[in-house]
C-alpha cells in the first residue's frame, strides 16, 4: 500500500463541479428570454426531488436550480418549468430524472479519495476479515459510486491484498442513481491526469494505455466490479441476497435531510454483516444516538 497521506492528494482531477457552481454556464442569447422558475414551480420540483431522491433543496437554491436546468429547458423548448416538471414525472426511461439529479448533486470524485479510508481497509478491515471469514467470500458495496473511481480504487486495494490468496472471492457492487455516471464508470476509460497520482505499478498492472492521454481499466479489474442503477432512498429496503462486509457511502448523504440520512443509515446497518464497516465522507457524520453502528475511526463505523 503506497503512503498516501490524508490531505496529500493532488488537486483532484476530473469532473469538478463545486457544489454551488452551475456545471454548465447558460448564456442567454440576446434575443431570447430565459425561462424563469416561479416560487410555486420550485416548490413542486423540490418536493418531488425530496420525496423520490431524498435530496433537500432549500428555498435559497431556487435561482441555482433555475440556472442549472436552463439548458435542459431550452433544449426541449419548454415554455415553463411546469412543462419541464410534467416531462420529468412522466418519463419512464429514467433519463429525465437522471439528468435532473445530475444537475442538483455533484458527481465529483477521484481515485484514492480520502486515502486514510483505503489505508484502514488495507491495514485493519481486511486483516480482520481474513481472520474471521471462514468461507473466503468478501462483499463490498460502493453506494453512490459516481464515475467509478471509488469502486475501482477498492478493487485495486482488494486485488493487491489478496493477490497471493487465490481462494478468496471478492465482489464489489457499485451503484448510483445516475445512468450518465454509470455509463462512464462501466466504460472505465480515464484521462492520464485522473490516474497520475496512482503508484506506477498500479498504473502498469491495472490500466491499459489506449493513447497518449487515455487509459482503460484492465478487464481483470473490471470483472471485480458490478455496476447497477439504484436509488438509495427508494423505500429504504434493499433486496440483496447477502449482506455486505464493507459499505462505502461517501459524500452522498450530504444532500439528504436528517430523517432521510437516519433511515438510510439504519437500512445500511441491516444489510451489514456483523463485524462489517460503513465508511462515510470525512465532512459527514452519523448521529450516534440514532444508529447502532459504533464509531471506530474518522468517518468509519462498525457493526459490532
Ligand atoms: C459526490 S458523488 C460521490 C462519489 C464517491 N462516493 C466519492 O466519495 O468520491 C455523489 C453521488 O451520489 C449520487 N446520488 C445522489 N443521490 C442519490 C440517490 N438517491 N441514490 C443513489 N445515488 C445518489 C450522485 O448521482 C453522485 O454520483
Amino acid at each position: 500500500m503506497p503512503d498516501l497521506k490524508r490531505g496529500a492528494s493532488p488537486r483532484p482531477p476530473g469532473r469538478v463541479f463545486e457544489s454551488d457552481t452551475p456545471p454548465i454556464l447558460y448564456v442567454a442569447k440576446e434575443t431570447e428570454q430565459m425561462v424563469e422558475i416561479t416560487d410555486k414551480e420550485f416548490k413542486k420540483l423540490a418536493d418531488y426531488i425530496r420525496s423520490h431522491y431524498g435530496i433537500f433543496l432549500k428555498t435559497e437554491k431556487q435561482s441555482l436550480l433555475n440556472a442549472r436546468l436552463a439548458n435542459v429547458v431550452e433544449q426541449h423548448n419548454f415554455k415553463s418549468f411546469s412543462e419541464y416538471y410534467d416531462y420529468v414525472v412522466s418519463d419512464a426511461s429514467g433519463l429525465a430524472t437522471s439528468i435532473l439529479i445530475d444537475k442538483v448533486t455533484t458527481n465529483y470524485t477521484y481515485f484514492m479519495r480520502e486515502p486514510d479510508h483505503f489505508k484502514y481497509i488495507n491495514e485493519v478491515a481486511l486483516p480482520n476479515f481474513e481472520r474471521s471469514l471462514k468461507d473466503y467470500d468478501l462483499r463490498v458495496w460502493s453506494a453512490g459510486c459516481s464515475t467509478g473511481e471509488e469502486p475501482y480504487t477498492l478493487a485495486i486495494i482488494l486485488e493487491e491484498y489478496f493477490k497471493q490468496k487465490k481462494r478468496w472471492d471478492k465482489k464489489i457492487l457499485a451503484t448510483d442513481i445516475s445512468t450518465q455516471v454509470l455509463n462512464i464508470a462501466q466504460k472505465g476509460v480515464f484521462e492520464h491526469r485522473q490516474i497520475e497520482m496512482l503508484p506506477p505499478m498500479w498504473k502498469l498492472n491495472y490500466f491499459t494505455k489506449l493513447d497518449k492521454n487515455t487509459y482503460a481499466v484492465s478487464d481483470r479489474l473490471k470483472k471485480e466490479v458490478i455496476f447497477r442503477r439504484h436509488n438509495l432512498v427508494q423505500n429504504f429496503s434493499f433486496h440483496f441476497r447477502r449482506k455486505f462486509h464493507i459499505i462505502m457511502c461517501r459524500n452522498v448523504m450530504i444532500y439528504f435531510d436528517k430523517k432521510t440520512r437516519d433511515m438510510l443509515v439504519n437500512s445500511f446497518y441491516n444489510i451489514t454483516e456483523p463485524g462489517g464497516y460503513l465508511f462515510i465522507g470525512h465532512t459527514e457524520s452519523l448521529d450516534r444516538e440514532a444508529t447502532h453502528y459504533k464509531y471506530v475511526a474518522p468517518a468509519i463505523y462498525r457493526k459490532v
